[in-house]
């Protein structure tokens, strides 16, 4: 045999050699990317076996509202505009075990800013932490007044400016349908949005207290280092996880915030940042963060890709998310019958629901959340039938609609 042939058998054995090596790779790779893939049908999660450990998770949710003892105010900011407040059962029984990601609902009392008087308000707060046996823990942002006149928001400011350590609180048990399972395996992406960081934050610490291996990315944006929250904590667990990173993104860094040291990347984060950084691998991605960030973000993932059934998410108030594929209502103009008010008005394709509707006319209906979440807003419905754009949070009962998400799909009465 001559020496070119010997060489044509030697290489023709290592390109062989490599092919094989290649297929078992790849074949592995199929597997566990079919095997997370699977997993995805499994909407349903056990608070058992999600909540992680240090919790009872025999502890049966209460019904209605109970109350809480604020053992301790926390500020969480170098601006001191977000403070966390942490909340004991007044009755001294066990707290239940809740799934990270889901949130509180307060029936607060607050003084009425049409004049005097007090005015009953209902509001959601996620519970920022992971479950623990001792406390809940909620962190709220004060809402200032914004500039075109509009007023403080209501909760929030009392909140900061009202409740104090000792005061009691009228509170609903954890709901809510976006949380994260921990003790799953496969690799997540979590991205929050300034305040967002809340349930993020509790999905995160629970899931690397179960399961400290677990692969988790976090893009987590500000405006500047005065807007970081939990970041002792965030620092602490990158230092103790190599398989957990944190990507801190500013958007207008300060003078005093230095690239590298206070933060890792300049601007918001964006679907570029996020093909930019994250590796081909079947992610679940959970978002929460103002309405804007989700109208973009979640689209833009199914444009990258993503399955519709990997994308988890959250916004803090109304937020119009439009999917992949969901059909733009259209068609002859319906009408709206609010009963109790004797008014019947025309639906105005442009308002984002049949809140904004009631409100657009003055007419005046109960809400709370805006999102969804709390059933201020639930009223029942006398004919016709709605659509919603996403699945509501709190469980509509039947014959019933939440007007903050809820859009006419035929002529329709309301009991409102
Ligand atoms: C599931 C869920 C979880 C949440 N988790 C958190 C959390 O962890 N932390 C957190 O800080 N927040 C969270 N939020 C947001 C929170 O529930 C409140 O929406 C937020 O605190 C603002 O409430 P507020 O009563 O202070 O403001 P509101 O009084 O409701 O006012 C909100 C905004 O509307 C404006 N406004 C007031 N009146 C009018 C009017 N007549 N016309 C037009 N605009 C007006 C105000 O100026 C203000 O900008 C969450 C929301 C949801 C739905
Ligand atoms: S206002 Fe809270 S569910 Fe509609």
């Amino acid at each position: 045999m001559t020496t070119q042939g010997l060489l044509l058998l030697i290489l023709l054995g290592i390109g062989s050699q490599l092919l094989v090596y290649a297929g078992v790779a790849y074949f592995r790779y199929r597997l566990s990317w079919q095997s997370l893939k699977d997993r995805d049908g499994v909407a349903e999660v056990d608070v058992a076996t999600a909540a992680g450990p240090d919790v009872d998770v025999t502890v049966p949710a209460w019904a209605g509202c109970r109350n809480f003892r604020v053992s301790r105010r926390v500020d969480e900011d170098a601006a001191r505009n977000v403070c966390s407040f942490y909340l004991v059962p007044v009755d001294g029984q066990a707290l239940p075990a809740f799934l990270p990601g889901q949130f509180l609902t307060f029936h607060l009392d607050v003084a009425d800013p049409a004049g005097v008087g007090r005015k009953a308000i209902v509001r959601c707060y996620s519970l920022s932490d992971r479950p623990r046996s001792e406390h809940y823990r909620v962190s709220i942002k004060r809402v200032p007044a914004a500039a075109q006149g509009l007023p403080p928001g209501l909760a929030s400011n009392h909140f900061h400016d009202r409740v104090r350590e000792g005061d009691i609180l009228a509170v609903k048990a954890p709901a809510g349908h976006f949380h994260l399972d921990v003790q799953g395996e496969g690799p997540v992406v979590l991205v929050a949005g300034g305040i967002g960081i809340t349930p993020i934050y509790s999905m995160l610490s629970a899931a690397l207290a179960a399961r400290p291996e677990r692969e988790i990315k976090l893009f987590y944006g500000v405006r500047d280092g005065s807007e970081r929250v939990v970041g002792a904590a965030l620092d602490e667990l990158a230092r103790k996880h190599p398989n957990f990173q944190l990507h801190l993104c500013f958007s207008r860094p300060g003078p005093d915030d230095a690239e590298g040291r206070d933060y890792r990347h300049a601007g918001r984060v964006d679907i570029a940042r996020l093909r930019l950084e994250l590796d081909l691998k079947p992610y679940h991605f959970y978002l929460c963060g103002p309405g804007p960030m989700m109208e973009t973000l979640v689209p833009a993932l199914e444009d990258w890709g993503v399955p519709e059934a990997r994308i988890h998410y959250e916004a803090f108030g109304p937020a119009t998310v439009t999917r992949r594929g969901q059909a733009v209502a259209s068609g002859p103009a319906l009408g709206v019958t609010f009963a109790r008010s004797q008014r019947r008005v025309d639906w105005d394709a442009g308002a984002a629901s049949l809140l904004e509707l009631a409100e657009n006319h003055s007419i005046r209906v109960e809400s709370g959340c805006r999102a969804g979440c709390c059933g201020a807003c639930q009223t029942r419905i006398e004919s016709g039938t709605v659509v919603y754009d996403q699945v509501p949070e709190f469980d509509v009962a039947p014959g019933n609609c939440l007007l903050c998400l809820a859009k006419p799909e035929t002529d329709l009465v309301l009991a409102a």
